[in-house]
Order: C-alpha cells, then sequence, then structure tokens
C-alpha cells in the first residue's frame, strides 16, 4: 500500500467571476521515505493541491472530487473534526514565508513547545525537552531554546518551521516554497536537511516549488503543474534527462547550467493561463511553439513514456 495517493483530486474555487477550476483532474502517489517535487509556475495549482490535502482551504474552495487516500484510507471523507486529528499527526505543512509567523515575543523554545502541547497533549516540562530534542533533529543546539526569534537568522527560523512540523512524527510532510525567500547557501542547507530527516525518519516529502533547478538533488521523482493539470510526470532522470513536454522542456531551459557555459536564462515567453477562462485544448498550446490543430480543441490525456513515466502532450513522442 502506499503512503499516500492522490487521485483525480478537482479543488474549484467559487469566485464571483464564476468558477476556476485550480486543481483539476491531478493525481499522484507517494511512497515512505519518497520524495515527490511538484513544480510549475506561480498560480498553476501546487498551494491549492497542498490545502486540499491537509482541508486547509479558504472557504470559497471546495474539493469537488477525487481521493486523498493516506495508507489507504480517504481523507476526502472526513468531517472537519475527523481530519483534524490527522493533521500535523500524520500530514503536516511547511507553508511558504512560516518563518515570518514566529512570535517575536515569545523564546523558541516555548512556541515550539507550544505546538507540541496542542497536537500530542504533552505536559509542559515534557514539550520542552521534546523541544530541545526537535530543536536538535534540525541541527540547532538545544541551548538555543531560550533565544528569540531576532536572536535567529533566516536559515534558522526556517529550521525552527521544520521542527515544529515534525513535532509530532507526521507521516507525510509538504513543504511549500519552503526556501524561496532565502539566499542560495541556506537554501541548499534547508534542503538538504530535509532530504536528511526524510530518509532518516522515512516520512514521504512533498516539495512544491516554482523553481525545477532545486528538485534534481532532493527528489526521486518529479510532477510537472500546468494550469491546474499534472502535464508530466516521472523520475528525477526522466524529467532532466528524457522532458517530453514543451513546458518541462522550457521549464528546464529557464535555469542556468553552471557546468556548461553562461547562459542567460530566457524564461518562459507568454503568460501562464488565465485560469477563469483557460484556453480551448491544451492550455499550454497559447505558448508552445509545436502547437497543432488538435492541441488548439482537444485536451490531452497523460500517455505512457516509459515504467514511470506519463506525459500529457499531443505531440510528445512516446
Ligand atoms: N482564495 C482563492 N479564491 C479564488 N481563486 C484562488 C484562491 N486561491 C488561489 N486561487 C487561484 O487558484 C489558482 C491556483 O493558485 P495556487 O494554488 O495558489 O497556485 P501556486 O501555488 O501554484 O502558485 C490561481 O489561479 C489562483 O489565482
Ligand atoms: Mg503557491
Amino acid at each position: 500500500m502506499k503512503l499516500l495517493e492522490v487521485k483525480n483530486l478537482k479543488t474549484y474555487f467559487d469566485t464571483s467571476k464564476g468558477q476556476l477550476k485550480a486543481v483539476d483532474d491531478v493525481s499522484f502517489d507517494l511512497d515512505y521515505g519518497e520524495a515527490l517535487g511538484l513544480v510549475g509556475e506561480s498560480g498553476c495549482g501546487k498551494t491549492t493541491s497542498a490545502l486540499s490535502i491537509c482541508r486547509l482551504l479558504p472557504k470559497e474552495g471546495k474539493v469537488y472530487g477525487g481521493e486523498i487516500l493516506l495508507e489507504g484510507s480517504d481523507l476526502a471523507k472526513l468531517s472537519d473534526d475527523e481530519i483534524r486529528r490527522h493533521r500535523w499527526k500524520d500530514i503536516s505543512v511547511i507553508f511558504q514565508g512560516a518563518m515570518n509567523a514566529l512570535n517575536p515575543v515569545m523564546n523558541i523554545g516555548d512556541q515550539i513547545a507550544e505546538a507540541v502541547m496542542l497536537h500530542d497533549g504533552l505536559s509542559k516540562a515534557d514539550a520542552l525537552k521534546r523541544a530541545g530534542d526537535l530543536l536538535e533533529l534540525v541541527e540547532i543546539s538545544r541551548g538555543r531554546v531560550a533565544n528569540y526569534p531576532h536572536e535567529f537568522s533566516g536559515g534558522m527560523k526556517q529550521r525552527v518551521m521544520i521542527a515544529m512540523a515534525l513535532a509530532c512524527n507526521p507521516k507525510v510532510v509538504i513543504g511549500d516554497e519552503p526556501t524561496t525567500a532565502l539566499d542560495v547557501m541556506v537554501q541548499a542547507q534547508i534542503l538538504n536537511l530535509l532530504e536528511k530527516l526524510r530518509k532518516e525518519l522515512n516520512m514521504g516529502l512533498i516539495l512544491i516549488t516554482h523553481d525545477l533547478s532545486i528538485l534534481g538533488e532532493t527528489c526521486d521523482k518529479i510532477a510537472v503543474m500546468y494550469a491546474g493539470k499534472i502535464v508530466e510526470s516521472g523520475t528525477v532522470a526522466d524529467i532532466f534527462e528524457n522532458a517530453k513536454h514543451p513546458y518541462t522542456k522550457k521549464l528546464i531551459g529557464c535555469f542556468p547550467n553552471v557546468e556548461k557555459e553562461k547562459r542567460i536564462p530566457d524564461g518562459i515567453k507568454g503568460a501562464p493561463a488565465n485560469m477563469l477562462h483557460p484556453p480551448a485544448g491544451c492550455p499550454f498550446h497559447p505558448r508552445c511553439e509545436m502547437a497543432a490543430e488538435q492541441c488548439r480543441v482537444e485536451i490531452p490525456q497523460q500517455k505512457k513514456a516509459g515504467t514511470s513515466h506519463q506525459v500529457a502532450c499531443h505531440l510528445a513522442e512516446v
């Protein structure tokens, strides 16, 4: 049995301008100790996917269909009260910019202890001991429990957020752009830490990012999202060495390769699809140099391009 299986997830926002299909028939799975990278430009539905899994959507957002199977049982069927018991204990999220949410007037140990007490029902003394253990887990000396957030660097604050996410030994951790606000060196340290922890603790990790280049060394597999759909998925090697979708190819071309000659990333021409009025056919066709008539009218279905490699493009050769 897989640790997590998301099948045909559909999450829509009912807005004053109409229904917006932020996540439209998305499927992926995750094993114990495995890391999945979910990548795509801003607005493609990454955060909405994460929020759907933990049932943290704003009220205008709703899961209209699909299954979210955690060790075989469907989280989408649970009541709000029941899902609360899974949050933090089974699945926890590190949100984008979470480190800025630390309370400036409370020391780090008390803040972690508070999270531990809330979710695990430990006594204050036990929770404080656990806070020290958690700091050590994220490679901060336990003596720092008495420090306040302003005494920590950005990278250390983000480690504290990771410590909090791990407080109740979750089986799945979702990091939503966990390193986007950090400089490159610190970003690499945090990613290494997440990599080490998911292997040590045998937890599943979903790493959400707009930056494909960070996924090569941190993930086992990658799902590329465009306009609410997964357009290509496969192992890191499938994606980096054998990308089939024109969008994935563009994303790869988007970051400079330091080993080859220096290259200025050219970006992807055109804007992401308007999700309220997505184009007919393949949502990427207005930006795709290869687009043919079929691409303008028919939504491409997933095709198998290898054992674990799938692509949704009419023109991809598989
Ligand atoms: N509360 C909301 N109300 C209406 N639309 C929303 C809301 N939150 C997100 N969206 C829309 O859903 C789409 C997906 O957003 P999001 O999941 O945040 O993308 P990503 O995390 O990939 O940048 C976007 O078009 C965004 O504008
Ligand atoms: Mg997001």
